[in-house]
């Protein structure tokens, strides 16, 4: 018997029943306004949100792990690639939402949207689609060990980067949005934390 004592709530069930979970809150959401454009950008909004949750979740699972090992981080560790991919999933009913957004109403959304956030936002989205795509035994098998790990790290790093300025941007107008800075700021202060050297006991000399 595995000595990692496995859960129901893992792995790709783990995944599908988050997604599941999900698309029927955006459908519920979206529903309330009548599936109107007000419903849509609901659906924008909140997606960022869960996406904000799950991404926080999976980047800051190894470091978690390792400054505090017990039964929970345990599990989110093992599970730190279904929750990646829920990202992914949520980022992909973000996009949908989006879509329909610019054909419902496409001035609200010119006035929404920017040239830099089709440049920081493309950019987010090819290395979410990359991730999501190497987060398969397979696929991540095919690109090898190396180039998987470069791929997931600075594709972290930029997401992090790109929820801050997403969220950030919004302060002015919206101060209680320095609130999603909070976890953004903590998975990078455990990552870092989580990285330092351990510091060895020093021997003591006799004499
Ligand atoms: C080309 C790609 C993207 C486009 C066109 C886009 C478009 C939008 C639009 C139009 C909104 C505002 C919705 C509204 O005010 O009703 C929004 C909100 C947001 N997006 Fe995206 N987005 C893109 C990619 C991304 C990526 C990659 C991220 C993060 C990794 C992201 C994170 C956010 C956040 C945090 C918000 C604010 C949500 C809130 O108000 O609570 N977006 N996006």
């Amino acid at each position: 018997m595995s000595s990692r004592r496995q859960h129901w709530f893992e792995g790709w069930r783990l995944f599908a029943v988050l997604a599941l979970i999900l698309a029927g809150l955006c459908i519920w959401i979206a529903g309330m306004r009548q599936f109107e454009v007000d419903g849509v950008r609901m659906v924008i909004r909140f997606t960022a949100r869960t996406s904000l949750l799950f991404f926080c979740l999976a980047f800051s699972a190894a470091a978690l792990a390792r400054l505090w090992p017990n039964a929970w981080t345990r599990w989110q560790r093992r599970n730190r690639r279904y929750l990646g991919v829920t990202f992914a999933a949520s980022h992909g009913i973000h996009a949908i939402a989006i879509a329909c957004f610019a054909i419902m109403d496409p001035a609200g959304y010119a006035a929404a949207t920017s040239a830099a956030s089709y440049i920081f936002g493309g950019i987010g989205y090819a290395c979410i689609i990359a991730m999501a795509a190497t987060s398969f035994d397979r696929s991540a098998a095919a690109i090898g060990p190396r180039a998987w790990r470069i791929l997931h790290l600075t594709g972290g790093y930029y997401l992090w980067f790109q929820f801050m300025v997403s969220f950030g941007k919004r302060i002015p107008d919206m101060p209680p949005y320095a609130l999603f800075l909070l976890p953004l700021l903590a998975v990078m202060a455990l990552r870092l934390i989580a990285m330092a050297p351990k510091q060895t006991p020093r021997t003591v000399q006799a004499g």
